[in-house]
């Protein structure tokens, strides 16, 4: 099999540079050592692609991305685009970005390292082995709506999904979940929203063909409960565009960080690999940011888009293995940590790791 791969590279804004550098990092260690070769793209997208060409996604990267095997992305945005107009702002860009790319499952696992597991808010008890996959739509319902409007006296958005959005994100769930502990919950608001019983109701449907999953339903101020409460009963979460988006921040902390989560877009071709964090503009610049989020999503862009199965598992075991000696970032600094480090002395551990293991 051809072993080269066409990279791209969308590094953005914030932290962005910062923790795309270490993952490019690992990633260079690893084609070096274990024989495959990396073509990088860089492009540009966000506040950065603003401030050069005027609008946050160039035609450029639109057909940049096309022509790559998959793109590790960073983080967009700040306060210096903030008060630009909705479709101009850098959050515009990345939405713009992965629906060109029809990445519409994006996969967001929440797990919690061994190694960190005094470095939750939550009690240990509750959190060790959690192990949950949140399914999130990323190229739909309200996030991408019309009509929607900004008015004088009032504003408004739409939530809509059709049949065939709810049904290719609800087989990505189920057929992740074989993979798993086989169960899914698919979250909604089927007691408020026409959206959502559309939404369950075509969940239910397509459930029909995995008679090995069990399936449930859980509303989405509940499941925020239960995740909190006792997130030891989810394996695979599926939700919609903004419930997904929510519900993942607040699975990220069941991990101690959210420093610490990667996420996979994939659907249609090309995908898009990126940490669940945004650019953190407070501490962009420092070289404190955690890039292990980053260095993740590099292991899921080697298992999911490249098959380099071998390189994604020593990244993971890299991980672990830098967390079990001690070595944090400032963000987890109060759990265990023997060594505060770095950005870049992370990401020249773990490129360390990956050669020896
Ligand atoms: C995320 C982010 C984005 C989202 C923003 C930056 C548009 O919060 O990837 O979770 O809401 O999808
Ligand atoms: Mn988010």
């Amino acid at each position: 099999m051809d072993r080269n791969y066409k990279i791209g590279i969308i590094k953005g804004d914030g932290i962005g540079p910062e923790i795309v550098n270490e993952g490019m990092k690992v990633l260079d260690a690893l084609s070096a050592n274990m024989g495959f070769n990396i073509e990088y793209h860089e492009m540009l997208l966000g506040g950065l692609a603003i401030d050069e060409t005027g609008v946050p996604l160039p035609n450029e990267t639109i057909q940049g991305v096309k022509k790559c095997d998959a793109v590790l992305f960073g983080a967009i945005g700040g306060p210096k685009w903030d008060n630009l107009e909705r479709h101009l702002r850098p959050e515009s860009g990345l939405l713009g970005l992965r629906k060109e790319m029809g990445t519409f499952a994006n996969l967001r696992p929440a797990i919690v390292y061994d190694e960190l597991v005094n470095a939750s808010t939550l009690k240990a008890n509750v959190i060790k082995g959690v192990d949950i996959m949140v399914v999130r739509e990323l190229t739909g319902g309200i996030y991408f709506g019309q009509p929607r409007e900004l008015l004088e006296d009032k504003a408004y958005n739409t939530m809509i999904y059709t049949k065939e959005e709810v049904s290719r994100i609800a087989k990505i769930a189920f057929e992740i979940a074989l993979k798993r502990d086989k169960r899914v919950c698919s979250v909604d608001k089927a007691n408020v929203l026409e959206v959502s019983q559309f939404w369950r109701e075509t969940v239910i449907e397509i459930a029909q063909d995995y008679p090995e999953v069990e399936l449930t339903h859980m509303y989405v101020d509940n499941a925020a409960m239960q995740l909190i409460r006792e997130p030891k009963q989810f394996d695979v979460i599926l939700t919609g565009n903004i419930f997904g988006d929510i519900l993942s921040d607040a699975a990220s902390m069941l991990s101690g960080s959210i420093g610490l989560l990667p996420s996979a877009s994939t659907g249609k071709g090309v995908g898009l690999y990126e940490p669940i964090h945004g650019s953190a503009p407070d501490i962009a610049g420092q070289g404190i940011a955690n890039p292990l989020a980053t260095i993740s999503s590099v292991s899921m862009m080697l298992k999911y888009a490249l098959n380099e199965e071998e390189a994604s598992v020593k990244i993971d075991n890299a991980i672990k293995k830098a967390l079990a000696n001690g070595y944090r970032t400032g963000d987890l600094s109060a759990y265990d940590a023997k060594e505060i480090c770095s950005t870049s002395e992370i990401g020249d551990i773990i490129a360390n790791y990956v050669c020896k293991s």
